[in-house]
């Protein structure tokens, strides 16, 4: 199985990511949120699929992100919603360079 082509963007700087908040960034054309949970970087589609509200305008509980208009609650480890069964949110590959939050995002197929 091959993976998706990827392209790494910056998304935002280390200091503009707050503990415990979520934070969402266009760049490029690209919704990203990010969010640091446990002391690691986390980056997610921020449209929630039910109705595309900002998820990281929602709370963070229990390691999930709340979306804040119907309250689905996405799990930041594997994508999968807590309650409402098969609805799901994409995790991409983020990391820290050079003071930045890096994130592998699909290209589009
Ligand atoms: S818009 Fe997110 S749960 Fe409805």
């Amino acid at each position: 199985m091959t993976r998706p082509a990827t392209r790494s963007l910056r998304v935002l700087e280390l200091h503009e990511l707050p503990d415990g908040r979520a934070q969402s960034r266009m760049v490029e054309q690209h919704a990203v949120g990010v969010v640091r949970l446990d002391g690691r970087l986390i980056a997610f589609d921020p449209l929630c699929p039910h109705k595309f509200s900002d998820l990281c305008e929602g709370l963070l509980e229990n390691g999930a992100v709340v979306c804040p208009t119907h309250l689905w609650a996405f799990d930041l480890r594997t994508g999968a919603c807590r309650n409402v069964p098969g609805a799901r949110i994409t995790l991409y590959p983020a990391r820290e360079e050079d003071g930045w939050v890096v994130v592998d995002v699909p290209l589009p197929s």
